[in-house]
């Protein structure tokens, strides 16, 4: 059988991306977005948690060769129909209302740099109510400025509306925003 395109995910950057990955609770039905997929080993790791023919992982980035290299990654789960990779700005992207139950990121910036009100109202719109986004990355050498972003980004999710939670664990960094059902 051929590996799991997920296999041999090591290093700091693997265990990152795989502790993200837990914290979605992922059920197979699920129908969700990844912003600023990168290298695309998040979602590997995302599909193979999906059924196919039922939960689909979308993931965006606004760079082509970031998706290229997403798309290479994951080619069997975009042919079973359970992921698929776009070029898109998120702030951009034209997805319908309540299209996803949840929304992650990993390192992406996005929700800590500038006020950024576009894509917290655009996170709003593409949840379900009661859905998710969880906006992570690693605490790197200086966890203090590690929290100084995550309360920043929990403040800015609680003025647009979300119940926020910041999850702190093995170096790593969550905010979790639920949008009210
Ligand atoms: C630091 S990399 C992280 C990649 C991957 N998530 C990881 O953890 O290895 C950030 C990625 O997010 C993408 N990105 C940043 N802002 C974005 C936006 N507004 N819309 C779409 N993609 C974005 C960048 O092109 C880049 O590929």
């Amino acid at each position: 059988m051929a590996p799991s395109p997920s296999a041999g995910l090591n290093g700091d950057a693997g265990a990152r991306i795989r502790w993200t990955v837990e914290r979605l609770d992922i059920q197979p039905a699920d129908r969700i977005l990844e912003i600023g997929s990168g290298g695309g080993t998040a979602v590997s790791l995302v599909a193979e948690r999906l059924a196919p023919g039922r939960g689909v992982l979308t993931a965006i980035d606004r760079s082509a060769t970031a998706v290229k290299r997403t798309t290479a990654r994951n080619a069997s789960y975009i042919e079973d129909g359970r992921a698929v990779v776009q070029v898109a700005e998120f702030s951009e992207a034209g997805f319908p209302d309540g299209a996803f139950d949840k929304i992650f990121s990993i390192n992406v910036s996005l929700f800590w740099i500038g006020p950024a009100r576009a894509e917290f109202a655009q996170v709003r719109r593409l949840l379900v109510p009661g859905g998710a986004m969880f906006a992570c990355w690693g605490r790197g050498p200086t966890p203090g400025r590690s929290d100084q972003i995550a309360a920043r980004a929990r403040d800015r999710f609680a003025e647009a509306g979300f119940t926020t939670e910041v999850i702190t664990e093995n170096g790593l960094q969550c905010v979790k925003a639920t949008r009210p059902a």
